[in-house]
């Protein structure tokens, strides 16, 4: 067993090789990816994917995403690669989109959770794609927070997650084009029979989907449901609660707004504290009511910085974190929606 010793390391080639050697020794090592940050492991081995599950509390239902530098090496992850499949990497990779496939013998079991697929994707972060190549072989990362949290879109928050569990943290920095550009986790597509499904939208949307998968291929489904925790379905990890602040979180639509001042109003003269993540600016708590942040009003922006708009709200010691739906669903807002239905509860 080596001792943690909780690094934060500016990838430069040092971090990189410390990165490297606790992969080889089977330990764990978060990264950044243009998602969210992962906490990686090998892929081929059981005692390093346990530990994956160990530090995050994360139920052994709930399969991992294999990280790939590119198409050749996802094949080899794979027992079968469909022309469909080759499409949408062709087209998507690398980037924000994984691929459901059917698992190949090089991948342990665990990382598939007891099914016979695999996930696999290839990041277009260079740190990412730097420590693929320099370790040369299949990386097992769900995102690096603890089992049904936020997911990280910085360092501080894997080390706020993590702290004391993991041995190695490498930071992207904080720049638009090395942080997390994306700011939710990769879109999720079922590849691994003739019936393409959307398990989870992110940063490739079905618009980008739908124009390289046609009638054709028999068109995508998009799976709506979730699932209850503990349940072994289709699409797995899709909790109804996932993704969550430790505070309570509440969501409206516009039309709820005078229900929620009004209630806000009430609350206030409690000496309670609310929170408001709203994207319009007619939208607003002002004090004494409560307070207000303003995120972006375009999807892509606004996904970029939901996860740490949560998380500094979770850490305001509000008793309440009340957020405005958007209206639309198109585009990244897909994403955004599927997120904030699961970070939070209906009004
Ligand atoms: O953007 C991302 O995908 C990030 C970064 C680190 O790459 N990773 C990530 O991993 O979000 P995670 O573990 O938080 O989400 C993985 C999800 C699972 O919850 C499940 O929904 C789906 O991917 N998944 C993984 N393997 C699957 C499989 N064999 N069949 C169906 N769904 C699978
Ligand atoms: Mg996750």
């Amino acid at each position: 067993m080596i001792p943690m010793i909780q690094t934060l390391i500016q990838p430069a080639v040092t971090g990189l090789l410390a990165a490297v050697k606790l992969l080889r020794q089977g330990q764990l090592v978060a990264f950044p990816t243009e998602t969210v940050y992962g906490l990686g492991a090998d892929a081929r081995r059981a005692d390093a994917i346990q530990k994956i599950y160990q530090a995050k509390d994360r139920p052994p239902t709930n399969p991992l995403i294999v990280h790939v530098p590119d198409l050749a090496a996802a094949r080899a992850c794979v027992s079968a690669f469909p022309p469909v499949a080759q499409r949408l990497a062709e087209k998507f990779w690398p980037g924000p989109l994984t691929l459901v496939l059917p698992r190949g013998p090089s991948i342990c079991p665990l990382v598939s959770a007891g099914r016979s697929t695999v996930a696999v994707r290839c990041p277009r972060h260079k740190v990412a794609d730097a420590l693929l190549r320099t370790f040369n072989g299949p990386i097992a990362a769900p995102s690096a927070n603890r089992s049904g949290f936020i997911s990280p879109t910085r360092a501080s928050h894997v080390y706020a997650e993590l702290n004391g569990r993991i041995p190695l943290i490498l930071d992207g920095g904080e720049t638009a084009q090395n942080g997390c550009e994306i700011g939710v986790e990769s879109t999720v597509v079922d590849v691994s029979t003739n019936h393409i499904t959307l398990l989870r939208p992110g940063g490739i949307t079905l618009e980008m989907l739908r124009e390289v998968v046609g009638p054709h291929d028999g068109g995508i489904e998009v799976f709506h449901g979730s699932v209850a925790p503990g349940a072994s379905a289709a699409a797995p990890g899709m909790l109804d609660r996932h993704y969550a602040p430790r505070t309570p979180a509440r969501r409206f639509t516009l039309a709820q707004w005078p229900d929620v001042q009004a209630w806000a109003q009430q609350q206030n003269a409690t000496g309670a504290k609310l929170i408001l993540l709203t994207h319009r600016d007619d939208i607003i708590l002002e004090a004494p009511q409560g307070q207000t942040m303003l995120l972006p009003s375009a999807a892509p922006a606004y996904a970029r910085i939901l996860y740490e708009s949560l998380r500094l709200a979770d850490t305001a010691a509000a008793s309440t974190i009340l957020v405005l739906l958007p209206d639309k669903e198109d585009g990244m807002w897909h994403a955004v929606h599927d997120r904030l239905r699961r970070a939070t509860v209906s009004w």
